[in-house]
């Protein structure tokens, strides 16, 4: 059943959380709609009527009315008593999170989500849920403030570094939707984008199982996954490409001048210094703007980043 302004809002993908944030949007809109109108054309029409038509055509001198200050009074006051209860309602919904809820814990950090499932799976700016259950996200952030936006399932919430924030949805139908970040977090806000992969119930078991257990391999292949998971590839290209980092490409071994003028060779303690505290030496070109990876990542992990570094050559 199509309302008015049912143009104005993207999909409904969870409607255990969207129904409400909708029905109230659409109470919202009409209402002013109806009003614009309304009075739209009393203005024009008291205008017209009401227009001076001689010289000593003189305006009466009303001093009040109570029907009318009463009734302009009490009927927004209704009215607006009404959008406080919908939307507190609305609010104590999202707040409400199911018992069965399965939980996906988000890591936000300059800029990207990642994402750490119950059997140790972890995938980088793609969450992927069951259709047909609540899905329960347990958020923090790594460093700024970021926050956790899905338009297809009306859900938004902050995301703080020191303390953990929530949000639940219900996806409706097996697809993709939209994350965005809608706090602004510096340079590359607007790209920390990812996606919501829906997959049918048994099919997201299947998914669990075959990406269950983190990393694995080879230290080179240990390398290469733990870079895509830490987001590295979001500021550090690999063919060379520069972005808001230097390009990993050919970067083992190379003379870098920093921007205090001096130089450095990329070796493995420049690395590992560079991935736990990047602001220490700053490459001449670049903003000082990564997030310490200290307690974040192992020493193994560093080594194994660092393996993986010496083949991109
Ligand atoms: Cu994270 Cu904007």
């Amino acid at each position: 059943m199509g309302r008015l302004f049912d143009f104005m809002l993207p999909d409904n993908q969870s409607p255990l959380t969207a129904d409400s944030t909708d029905g109230l949007f659409h109470f919202i809109t009409e209402v002013s709609f109806i009003l614009l109108v309304g009075i739209t054309i009393a203005l024009i029409y008291f205008a017209i009527k009401y227009k001076r038509k001689s010289e000593d055509d003189e305006t009466p001198l009303i001093t009040h009315n109570n029907t009318l200050e009463i009734s302009w009074s009490v009927i927004p006051l209704l009215i607006t008593l009404v959008i406080f209860g919908w939307g507190y309602s609305g609010w104590l919904n999202l707040r409400s999170v199911p018992d069965d809820a399965y939980e996906i814990h988000v890591n936000a950090f300059k800029w990207n989500w990642g994402f750490n499932y119950s059997n140790g799976a972890q995938t980088l700016n793609e969450l992927h849920v069951p259709k047909g259950r609540p899905v329960k996200l347990v958020m923090q952030s790594r460093d700024v403030l970021h926050s956790f936006f899905v338009p297809d399932f009306r859900v938004k919430h902050d995301v703080l570094p020191n303390r953990y924030t929530y949000v639940w949805f219900q996806a409706e139908e097996a697809g993709e939707a939209q994350i965005f970040c809608t706090e602004y977090c510096g340079t590359s806000h607007s790209n920390m984008l990812a996606k919501v992969i829906i997959h049918e119930p048994d099919e997201f078991e299947t998914w669990l199982e075959t990406n269950g257990g983190g990393v694995s391999g080879s230290p080179v292949e240990q390398g290469e996954q733990l870079v895509s998971l830490q987001g590295c590839k979001t500021c550090h290209s690999l063919d060379g490409t520069k972005i808001i980092g230097p390009s990993f490409k050919g970067l083992f071994g190379k003379q870098e001048t920093l921007s205090d003028g001096s130089t450095v060779t990329v070796d493995e303690n420049y690395i590992r210094e560079s991935i736990l505290n990047p602001g220490a030496k700053v490459v001449q070109g670049y903003d000082n703007v990564m997030t310490p990876y200290e307690g974040r990542v192992s020493d193994d992990e560093i080594s194994n980043i660092i393996e993986y570094l010496k083949t991109l050559k």
